[in-house]
């Protein structure tokens, strides 16, 4: 099929957080949006019914978004999904991204997130697919040798967790894959840390069990569900000896992907890039709780505890790039980010998980 006109798009884990986010931006700029997700980390909607995720997303996009409940690791079934649709690209969201739980069970991480993914390509170039958006991390930079972090910061070295090894691997598989055959063009976006929530409030982070991330966790304390949060050291040489990180607005992170495909269909270019996506900008711990409590008028009450294993002390982009070549800039600040958390978690205390 030519594919070339088209402005179908795939999205892989379109149920999850990034994914969900992403849906609205694509179609408001007119793309068609088909959502293929295993559910293993995203609410399931009524017999019959889309997972919530999608349903919320459909509500604010006031049109369908077509469903599949497939598993990469099914090739067969991933297979008959692109006999299906004619698409122009993919955008690979889908893996799991749990950085404690991939140090305990690896192999697990290395079936789902890199078999899936060459499962994936595969299926992709069987059908003349052959433009993808990769969802990478900065974890790929390991513990950072310089800030802020350019894309020429080495990559590969010294990574402490299964997570980022997988998405390591897999940005190496891309490589090799637009080195055999010259007809790909593929764009691979590093997130920082992504949080917030779509400013409708019914949509946004919705981790099952205890949280991993610090905004999650901040919003969990504020909400009453958890009495408090542990601040993983403040002996770091940082402003004020807690954890410095790169938080980057959900929908600014949606929007990046949005640029990334247009680039895709109107470059006359090949091979495989990478860009960072963030805001350029540090916050600690501290910061992010002082912001969260000010936009809440909830006091989050923490207690300084050791630090966490794999923690660097500081981490933040050089996001010139993505500016350059994509034409993105993210736009949101921590306040917009913790206001959108808070007005999300205000309105699902427990997430969706009790309530469609
Ligand atoms: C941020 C800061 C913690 C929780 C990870 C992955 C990355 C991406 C985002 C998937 C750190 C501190 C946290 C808590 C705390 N995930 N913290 N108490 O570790 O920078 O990045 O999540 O794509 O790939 O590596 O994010 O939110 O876990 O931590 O003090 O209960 O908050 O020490 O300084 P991180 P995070």
């Amino acid at each position: 099929m030519d594919n070339s006109k088209s402005k179908c798009v795939l999205l892989t884990g379109g149920a999850g957080y990034v994914g969900s986010h992403t849906i609205i931006p694509l179609i408001e700029s007119g793309y068609e949006v088909v959502v293929l997700d295993n559910l293993s980390n995203a609410c399931k909607g009524d017999e019959g019914q889309n997972p919530v995720p999608i349903s919320q997303v459909e509500k604010l996009v006031g049109k369908p978004v077509t469903f599949y409940n497939v598993d990469l690791l099914d090739y067969d079934s991933l297979s008959k999904v692109f006999d299906k649709h004619n698409f122009c690209c993919v955008i690979h969201f889908a893996g799991l991204k749990a950085v404690g739980e991939s140090c305990i069970i690896p192999l697990t991480y290395y079936r789902v997130n890199v078999s899936g993914s060459i499962n994936l390509f595969q299926v992709m170039k069987e059908h003349n697919v052959k433009k993808l958006v990769f969802s990478s991390s900065s974890t790929v930079y390991g513990e950072p040798q310089f800030l802020p972090i350019t894309e020429s910061h080495p990559v590969g070295q010294n990574l402490l967790n299964g997570y980022a090894k997988s998405k390591y691997y897999i940005e190496g598989i891309i490589q090799d894959l637009c080195n055999s055959d010259k007809e790909w063009f593929v764009i691979i976006l590093r997130y920082f840390n992504p949080v917030g929530a779509h400013p409708s409030g019914i949509l946004g982070e919705d981790p099952t069990g205890i949280p991993n991330n610090l905004m999650p966790y901040v919003a969990q304390v504020a909400v009453g569900n958890r009495p408090c949060i542990n601040v993983f050291g403040n002996d770091y040489n940082t402003v004020d000896g807690t954890g410095v990180r790169d938080y980057l607005h959900i929908m600014d992170l949606a929007e990046g992907h949005v640029s990334a495909l247009q680039k895709l269909q109107n470059a006359d270019e090949n091979g495989a890039i990478a860009i960072n996506l963030g805001t350029g900008n540090g916050y600690s711990v501290l910061q992010v709780i002082d912001m969260f409590s000010q936009v809440s008028g909830q006091k989050v009450k923490y207690a300084i505890a050791d630090r966490r294993a794999g923690d660097c002390a500081s981490s933040y982009c050089d996001a010139s790039f993505a500016k350059s070549y994509l034409g993105w800039e993210a736009k949101r600040t921590l306040k917009e980010m913790c206001e959108d958390t808070w007005r999300w978690q205000s309105l699902y205390p427990q997430g969706f998980s009790t309530k469609k």
